[in-house]
């Protein structure tokens, strides 16, 4: 049967194995979710199996295990290495979910669920395309391996020690991954650039313990006053951030670029309705565009400390926290701009507080040319699965798997992505247009069946 045709007629059974994969809350950050982790590397590692795939493992890491196959039974032809992860974000708050994270749920021509576009969703696209290529034509016409991920979302933290032990086994001709977005509804993209992220945790002691705001306060050192005055430092009035050195090794984009980027299909006003503020604001002299993909940021994830309970407690809390993180772009060194960050910070601290800063992780940008012909094959097949021309993006989230492969093998990293910006990856109600998985499944079988002529 030809392949579109054989997509075309299994699409009712892609849609339901799909909903079994998302029911399997693999919450990567929280213990308690060890065994649903287990049982979605299991799910991803029995749907390879069925793909024709003939060596598969499921390999334990010091946290969550990689699921890893290999068909290689096409010799002369390329060999790819696709990268996804099988993990998800938390699903809190749970009452902003219209219906529950973990029972996929199909409205408007969107199917709802915590990990439909972050990235199981677009995981199974790749499943569903091998299969149906080894299905329809009786072998995967090139050579394929699968590295599926369930730590993305904590940080890929043991996934680069199995990358540097096992440089043989990941060798490929080019990576393919499918854990971004497209820019607009309608416009097939690949993405050549995506950030770095450094992330950290700071906690500011004042007094040794809590204390009566009543017989102490006005004469101590209050730490959430204290920090969240450094915090309030650390942007100026044009939203440059004010760490030196911060911006000294930043390049920026060429004219060039920077006239493609101006020249896509992007709407601020699309942008503006999707976050819902009053206004936008950002580093004078740049384009939200360009805020996002070519600028690096420092961002307050989170700020907490002293009573958050109902009513009042008048208290002066002993300590106050924050979680920053930066997105980084080239060349900022992610080491160095860690130590940055944590002098300018302590900088702005009295000595009437102690501070711990904690680097939780660090992780570079990547900016990759796209003149390798298999990037013309890949907008080729997008155009041909979607009818509608693609085009080439920058991102502004981050994968550290694509940086680590990009720098130990140089080679060709095709990000094709599915999503959407507007799915609430990583919030309530998050989902994947029904329209794009399927658009999806038919580019990637089509991508696969043309590289073997490559
Ligand atoms: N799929 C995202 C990364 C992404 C999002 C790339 C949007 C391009 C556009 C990934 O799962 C993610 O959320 N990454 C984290 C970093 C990670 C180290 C926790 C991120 O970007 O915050
Ligand atoms: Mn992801
Ligand atoms: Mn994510």
């Amino acid at each position: 049967m030809d392949l579109l045709e054989y997509i075309e007629s299994r699409s009712e059974e892609h849609l339901s194995d799909l909903k079994e994969f998302l029911r399997i809350p693999s919450i990567s950050t929280k213990r308690e979710h060890k065994p649903d982790i287990q049982r979605a590397a299991q799910w991803v590692a029995d749907r390879l199996r069925d793909a024709g795939f003939s060596k598969v493992d499921i390999i334990p890491t010091k946290l969550h295990p990689l699921v890893l196959a290999e068909s290689l039974e096409a010799p002369g032809k390329p060999t790819i290495l696709i990268y996804g992860h099988y993990d998800v974000q938390p699903p809190e708050p749970l009452n902003l979910w219209t219906s529950p994270a973990f029972e996929p749920t199909v409205r408007g021509g969107d199917l709802y669920a915590r990990g439909s576009v972050d990235d199981k969703g677009q995981v199974h696209i790749h499943l569903k395309a091998l299969a149906a290529l080894k299905k329809s034509t009786g072998k995967l016409p090139i050579n394929v391996k699968v590295i599926i991920e369930g730590e993305e979302e904590v940080g890929s933290v043991n996934l680069w020690e199995f990358v540097v032990n096992n440089k043989d086994r990941l060798k490929a001709d080019f990576l393919v991954v499918s854990d971004t977005a497209m820019l607009a509804p309608g416009v097939p993209s690949i993405t050549y650039g995506l950030r770095g992220l450094n992330y950290y945790q700071v906690e500011v002691t004042g007094p040794a313990q809590d204390l009566h705001s009543g017989v102490f306060g006005g004469a101590v050192p209050n730490p959430i006053t204290i920090l969240a005055g450094a915090i309030a430092k650390l942007h100026d009035k044009n939203f440059r951030v004010t760490v030196p050195g911060f911006y000294k090794d930043v390049v920026i984009p060429s004219a060039k670029e920077r006239k493609a980027i101006r020249a896509l299909p992007w709407k601020e006003s699309e942008f503006r309705k999707t976050v819902g503020a009053p206004g936008l604001c950002g580093e004078k002299g740049f384009t939200a565009g360009e805020r996002i993909w070519c600028r690096p940021t420092l961002e307050l994830n989170g700020i907490w400390g002293g009573y958050t309970g109902e009513g009042s407690k008048t208290v002066i809390p002993s300590k106050a926290f924050a979680k920053i993180s930066n997105r980084l772009v080239l060349n900022q060194n992610p080491e160095k701009i860690a130590k940055q960050v944590e002098r300018h910070l302590r900088s702005l601290l009295p000595k009437t507080v102690h501070c711990r800063f904690d680097v939780l992780s660090t992780g570079k940008p990547w900016v990759a040319p796209y003149t390798h012909p298999v990037f013309q094959l890949a907008s080729r097949a997008l155009e041909q699965g979607f009818k509608k021309k693609a085009v080439f993006i920058r991102e502004g989230g981050s994968i550290p798997f694509v940086n680590q492969m990009y720098d130990i093998f140089k080679i060709p990293c095709v990000l094709m992505g599915f999503g959407l910006p507007d799915e609430n990856a990583h919030a309530p109600d998050e989902h994947l247009s029904l329209e794009n998985y399927f658009g999806g499944i038919r580019s990637v079988a089509l991508f696969y069946s043309n590289l073997a002529q490559l």
